[in-house]
């Protein structure tokens, strides 16, 4: 390709406000987060509505943020990539109608891009050379999939989860052991401090999928040994729970990631979603990537939670695939991988 695309992508698929430039898919020019987590943390998660509502607050003065910041200008954008599902439908439905308000005002191309196809394509950004197949585990909030990267946008789910998500159980069990919201960067931190193999808590199995996931049995777990304890008048070590959990975590998430991608014949693993970010799972995937010569990719902790500069990568790479969305783009919460 001669000329360089220029792309302004818009996130708003949960409780982040998200706006970025990109060049080609793997340059960054700006990268805008606005978190919303201090309105969403009284409750202990987040609120649909309150989140659609800050997003349109939000939302003119990201996306003009990330245009200032890349020194750039509507007139100088190639195409407009926005995320339109899975997430909270008043949420997605704001970067949505941002996206095609710009596309249609500007007549500027408009791209809907999948979500998870964004935190997979994160891995782009800083691994230039980092090109298809290969296996990603994405962990989300949302998601906990195995999945493997055909070619860009073609992707095969070869694990799911079967309950909750892995962000989720992180979620879960920090407002249980009143750590709050986000619980995933606070059970990390916790943890530090706290023991992993003080408790044993269950590593599930699912029955006949190798590579699926179940964590409420684990969630359980950990809500039996807190009331076992409250019952007897114990007090919680919280940090030993946060490490002993976080532990168990791990071990699956490692363990069908690193059988997958033998079972693919695969050299070359990435991790993408929120849950990447867990200092636990990338020191423990590294250590057994390298016993198992298996090249490990993982994007910066930033790129791993929301935001809008891998959505950007993604609508890159449908974009000159020749993808091209409508201006009848609607939100899809449900929207399934590899489905436009
Ligand atoms: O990808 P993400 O930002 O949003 C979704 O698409 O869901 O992921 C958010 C999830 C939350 O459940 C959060 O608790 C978890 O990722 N998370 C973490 C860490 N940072 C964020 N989980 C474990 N350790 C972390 N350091
Ligand atoms: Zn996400």
């Amino acid at each position: 390709m001669d000329k360089d695309i220029k792309i302004l992508s818009i996130e708003s698929s949960c409780d982040e406000t998200a706006a970025a430039v990109t060049v080609n898919g793997r340059e960054v020019l700006s990268n805008i987060i606005y978190s919303q987590i201090v309105f969403h943390e009284e409750y202990g998660g987040v609120v649909p509505e309150i989140a659609s509502r800050k997003h349109i607050e939000k939302i003119n003065q990201v996306i003009d943020r990330a245009l200032k910041e890349a020194g750039s200008t509507l007139d100088d954008i190639d195409a407009i990539a926005v995320t339109y599902g899975p997430g909270l439908v008043g949420a997605l439905l704001v970067g949505v109608s941002a996206a095609k308000a710009i596309a249609f005002a500007k007549n500027i191309p408009l791209v809907g891009v999948h979500h998870i196809e964004g935190h997979i394509c994160a891995n782009f950004i800083e691994n230039r050379e980092l090109e298809p197949p290969f296996i990603c585990l994405v962990a989300s909030g949302g998601h906990s999939h195995l999945v493997s990267v055909k070619d860009y946008g073609v992707y095969e789910i070869i694990g799911r989860t079967r309950d909750d998500a892995a962000g989720e159980a992180f979620d879960k069990v920090a407002r249980a052991i009143g750590l709050g919201y986000p619980g995933g960067p606070k059970i990390d931190k916790a943890a530090r401090e706290g023991d992993p193999d003080s408790i044993v808590f269950p590593r599930a199995k699912v029955e006949g999928s190798e590579y699926d996931f179940s964590f409420s049995g684990l969630k359980s777990a950990v809500l039996n040994y807190l009331n076992q304890a409250e019952m007897k008048g114990e007090t919680v070590n919280t940090a030993n729970v946060a490490a002993s959990f976080q532990k168990a975590v791990v071990d699956v998430l490692v363990e069908h990631s690193i059988n997958a991608v033998k079972m693919c014949g695969s050299k070359k693993f990435a991790i993408a979603g929120g849950v990447a970010s867990n200092t636990a799972l990338r020191t423990e995937l590294e250590r057994r990537c390298d016993m198992e010569g298996i090249e490990f990719y993982r994007p910066s902790p930033v790129y791993c939670t929301d935001n809008a500069a891998m959505i950007g990568t993604a609508g890159y790479y449908e974009f000159i695939k020749g993808a091209r969305s409508g201006y009848d783009l609607n939100a899809v919460p449900a929207l399934e991988l590899g489905k436009r």
